[in-house]
């Protein structure tokens, strides 16, 4: 059986935790497209063109173990706004998406252009204060020196830069169920994911 939960929005808004759980809560594979971008993001830094980069990506590189920093989330979402990169990627990730026993996929255009007949769609947000403190308390733990106003300033930037791109900007699908992290806990954020996907599941 192939069923797809699409789960879109910004950085920071707790998307990959709620993939995460949601994907082993239903027993289902997980995909973070964000690091896609990011694995072609850290080529680009060393000097490689994006479209190379995106031509040559193989699973493996999505392990690479440097993908979470700040410079690398900048690089990928500079990456992201070339066409022709992002059709590099859309194969890897509908044949990731129609594999038996369930797949969920994390990123920013899931639910809108690469799995529009996506059985389950999510749009988890947060504010952006909310979010650069989330991203700047993992930053701290991680040991990467750097303050708050900073982050803050990056979230924005990387926000207008997704939400702005001509080709497949984030947005919520129309038929996407919205969750606003702000004031939850990751336990009832998962909670309402898990039951939003729950009430569509009765219907397949
Ligand atoms: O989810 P993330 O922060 O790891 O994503 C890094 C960048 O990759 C993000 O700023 C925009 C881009 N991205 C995208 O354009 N489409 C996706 N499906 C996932 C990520």
């Amino acid at each position: 059986m192939a069923f797809t939960i699409a789960i879109d929005g910004p950085a920071a808004a707790g998307k990959g935790t709620i993939s995460k759980a949601v994907a082993q809560h239903f027993g289902f594979a997980h995909l973070d497209t964000g690091l896609l971008y990011r694995a072609v993001g850290r080529r680009v830094l060393d000097g490689v063109p994006a479209l190379d980069a995106a031509r040559a990506l193989v699973a493996a590189d999505l392990d690479a173990g440097d993908l979470r920093t700040p410079a690398v989330a900048q690089a990928a979402s500079k990456v992201a706004v070339i066409p022709e990169v992002r059709a590099e990627l859309v194969d890897f990730q509908r044949a990731f998406a129609r594999r038996q026993g369930g797949a969920v996929l994390d990123g920013r255009d899931i639910g809108t252009v690469i799995c529009p007949e996506a059985e389950a769609k999510l749009f988890v947000t947060a504010s952006a204060e909310v979010r650069a403190q989330r991203r700047f308390a993992e930053l701290a733990e991680a040991g990467l020196a750097t303050d708050y106003d900073r982050v803050l300033v990056e979230v924005k930037e990387r926000d207008a830069r997704d939400t702005g791109r001509a080709d497949a900007p984030l947005r919520p699908a129309p038929d996407a169920v919205q969750i606003d992290t702000s004031e939850l806990d990751i336990g009832a954020a998962v909670a309402l994911a898990i039951q939003a996907v729950n009430n569509v599941r009765g219907v397949f």
